[in-house]
């Protein structure tokens, strides 16, 4: 597809045409990925960060943000819980935490591979090289990283480097991961304030290029502990109201804004599978908590082939607030497991067996 091709799609507002869109992703999920859905049991396993990243809950200067790192029987413990629940996949995921070392995160590591069958993806922001290496050689299989926009000067706008640290280029790092032989994921945020259409129609034209093993896209979503969540006014969580098309806040929005609402979601979704069907799309919890009723599923039947249950304890959940009001915030494991088996065979689908990775076709 072209860049226009693209950007007619996301500024689509015809139903009908829309629905046109929702069926031919779910026709090409369905023949590139099947009927499966993968479950990847989700751990957060510390809420620490050293970055100041502008729409993060978790940035280092939130303050008042009770901050926890999950003992390595914590995890274990997940881990286990995750195979006793049929999911493959263990996605460890924190803020960039450097109290997470590197010899550390690689013993949990070796201990997961060593008594479990899971695949292990992480998901610990742009670590130094070095770790990413001894990770791998511990046994990881994946790594996420989002680039959350392609548009370099946004980007600089809302990432700024580390105090005395040079640049970092997440594109530099994706291709240095797969070169490590991880399976790679990235993706992006929809509606950042100052994102246009034409640079979201370069996010999912950029997809394509990396040839990305998976791709997680979901709403950005005002947090009122963070610079872009002030600047763009908070979403009021008390009385449900939800950001509307083209605004989220009291700032007047540019005409070119792409609006951070579940419609724009799907479409990002749906567009996604089309350029790239082979890869593994998650039907995010961002998209749950906007519509917490059936996002999920509407993810499911317009292109997302994976759900990421959360696995973490329940005591530590409230505390992993990259974003208020953040679907399942209060739910035990086993209720994430039940909702999430129950949604996927609502529409018709069926959970997912084994570590679930990316499958090449041919070629
Ligand atoms: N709204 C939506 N998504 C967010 N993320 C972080 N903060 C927010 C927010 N306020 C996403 C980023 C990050 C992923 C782990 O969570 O894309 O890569
Ligand atoms: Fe957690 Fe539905 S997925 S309660």
């Amino acid at each position: 597809m072209t860049l226009t091709e693209l950007e007619t799609w996301l500024r689509e507002t015809d139903s009908s045409r829309l629905e046109t869109l929702w069926a031919e992703a779910d026709r090409v999920r369905r023949e590139h990925v099947g009927d499966e859905v993968h479950l990847r049991g989700l751990v957060e396993i510390s809420n620490y960060c050293a970055r100041l990243c502008g729409y993060c809950g978790l940035r280092a200067d939130h303050v008042d943000l009770p901050r926890y790192r999950m003992e390595a029987a914590e995890i274990l413990e997940c881990a286990r819980q995750a195979v006793a629940y049929g999911y493959g996949t263990v996605v460890l995921q924190a803020g960039e935490d450097y109290g997470i070392t590197r010899e550390w995160l690689a013993e949990v590591v070796r201990r997961i591979k060593a008594e479990t069958p899971l695949a292990v993806t992480l998901s610990l922001g742009e670590r130094p090289e070095a770790d990413l290496v001894a990770w791998r050689e511990a046994g990881a299989n994946r790594y996420l990283l989002r680039f959350e926009t392609s548009d370099p000067e946004l980007y600089a706008r809302i990432h700024p480097p580390l105090p005395g640290e040079v640049w970092r280029d997440r594109f530099e790092i994706l291709a240095r991961l797969r070169e490590l032989g991880y399976e790679v994921g990235s993706g992006v945020m929809i509606g950042i304030p100052g994102q246009s259409y034409a640079s979201l129609a370069r996010d999912i034209a950029t997809f394509e290029n990396l040839d990305l093993d998976m791709i997680g896209v979901g709403p950005w979503l005002p947090h009122p502990a963070t610079p872009l969540g002030v600047e763009r006014g908070t979403w009021n969580v008390e009385n449900g109201e939800r950001p509307t098309e083209g605004n989220t806040g009291e700032t007047p929005v540019p005409p070119d804004q792409v609006p951070n609402t579940e419609d724009m979601t799907y479409k990002v979704v749906a567009l996604t599978r089309l350029v790239c069907p082979e890869a593994n799309l998650p039907s995010t919890t961002a998209l749950a908590t906007l519509n917490k009723e059936s996002g999920r599923e509407l993810g499911l039947s317009r292109g997302a082939n994976v759900v990421m249950p959360n696995l973490t304890p329940v005591k530590y959940r409230a505390l992993y607030e990259i974003y208020p009001d953040k679907a399942c915030i209060n739910e035990t494991a086993e209720a994430c497991q039940l909702c999430l088996s129950g949604r996927i065979h609502s529409i018709g689908r069926r959970v997912g067996q084994g570590p679930g990775g990316r499958q090449r076709r041919g070629g």
